[in-house]
């Protein structure tokens, strides 16, 4: 599959404020979340979960994102008070990938994190494949409890990152990928010792 490979080999993030308008219809959405919901998950425990943003309610979370801004930084000048209000606001679409790992009997929490981030993965080359830009970011509301109650999110959850989706302004511009000669090597080869 060519395409499918070409699709991974030119992926790239773009800026939130460069994702325009129009985003994903409902049927593309709906395309989105069951490819996002289609990664390997040890134990089947469907250790994430989905929280969609568009229109009006992206802003409605930014009003919880300025509330905890403004806590923080009561110096905050206006302007950096409303660039907080339309943090979800800069993309037309903003999926929040929830991890809902946890203690098991037999599968490690770690395991059910990395099957969060792989949700966050197909999320965005789904995005790529219906020709949208995407951009996987968390940024410093990610980590606020007052956001997070505010947004729904359960004591024991986490965000994975907020996916922002929107229509690239053209082909994005590449930036270095590490050498493979550098992170790869064939068994019995070893890297350099990176335990120190
Ligand atoms: C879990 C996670 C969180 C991230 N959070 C941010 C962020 O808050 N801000 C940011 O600029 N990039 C963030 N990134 C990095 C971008 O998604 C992206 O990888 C980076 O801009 C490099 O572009 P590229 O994907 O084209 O290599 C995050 C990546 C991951 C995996």
């Amino acid at each position: 599959m060519p395409e499918a490979l070409e699709l991974l080999k030119t992926r790239r993030s773009l800026k939130p404020v460069e994702l325009a308008s129009p985003g994903p219809s409902p049927a593309e959405i709906e395309t989105l979340l069951t490819v996002a919901a289609r990664v390997p998950d040890h134990g089947k425990l469907t250790p994430w979960r989905f929280i969609v943003f568009e229109g009006d309610a992206r802003l409605a979370a930014g009003a919880a994102i300025e509330a905890a801004f403004r806590a923080k930084y009561p110096e905050a000048t206006p302007e950096q008070v409303a660039y907080e209000h339309k943090r979800l606001a800069r993309a037309p679409l903003v999926i929040a990938v929830v991890s809902r790992a946890g203690p098991h009997v037999k599968i490690p929490e770690w395991e059910q994190v990395l099957s969060a981030g792989a949700a966050a993965m197909s999320l965005v080359l789904a995005a790529h494949a219906l020709g949208y830009g995407a951009n996987w970011i968390t940024e410093w509301y990610a980590y606020d409890r007052g956001v997070l109650d505010a947004l729904g999110l359960a004591p024991h959850e986490r965000i994975a990152g907020f996916i922002h989706i929107g229509r690239p302004p053209g082909p994005p511009e590449d930036r270095p990928r590490p050498p493979l000669n550098e992170i790869a090597t064939r068994f019995p080869m070893t890297l350099p010792d990176r335990r120190a």
